[in-house]
């Protein structure tokens, strides 16, 4: 369990804020905001890491998944939500992040956790991970899980510091 210390924290419960993503080796998530992600791989890993878990997804992000994702609670953020309000009105230990790049970049500086599984693809241009990133941020090494070992598709779990 993390506890969440920074200075910008929704509340001073303790809540994982994980955000986690499927990306390409040269850092982007999607060929434009309307893509359909049949590419990635970890499909079977994201939907036993984040069951029962809320996620948190942009509009755009919510259009591409047509099925939506059951056994858990969508939150579906717009331009104008306060990402400390969305995240306080939370009452679990995790919650996850997941796209696209405009709300990972709305939520940066409440992510805890990065969990990214780097798939061996190079898109020409596309949705970067991070489309607006206000300020770096420092994260460390924790573990690697892997995905599709074979094809070398592995996924980095990452710490915020
Ligand atoms: N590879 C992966 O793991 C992964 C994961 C998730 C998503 N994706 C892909 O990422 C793409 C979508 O990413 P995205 O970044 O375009 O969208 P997004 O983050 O899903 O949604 C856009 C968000 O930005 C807001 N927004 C739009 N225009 C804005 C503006 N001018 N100023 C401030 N906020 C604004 C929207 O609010 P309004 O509703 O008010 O417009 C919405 O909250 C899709 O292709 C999706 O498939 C990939």
């Amino acid at each position: 369990m993390i506890i969440n210390k920074k200075r910008d924290s929704p509340s001073p419960k303790t809540l994982e804020v994980i955000g986690i993503a499927a990306v390409t080796v040269n850092g982007y998530i999607a060929r434009n905001s309307r893509e359909k992600i049949l590419w990635s791989k970890d499909l079977p890993l994201f939907k036993k890491q984040t069951e029962n878990c809320p996620v948190i997804m942009g509009s755009n992000t919510r259009k591409t998944l047509s099925d939506g994702l059951p056994g858990r609670e969508m939150i579906i953020v717009n331009r104008t939500d306060d990402p400390a309000d969305i995240l306080r009105r939370i009452d679990q230990k995790r919650c996850f992040v997941i796209g696209g790049g405009k709300t990972y970049s709305k939520f940066s500086s409440y992510l805890t956790h990065l969990y990214l599984t780097i798939h061996p693809r190079v898109f020409k241009r596309g949705v970067r991970l991070f489309t607006n990133l206000e300020k770096e941020i420092s994260i460390s090494f924790v573990r690697l899980v892997p995905v599709v070992a074979e094809e070398g598709i592995f996924q980095f779990q990452f710490k915020v510091e």
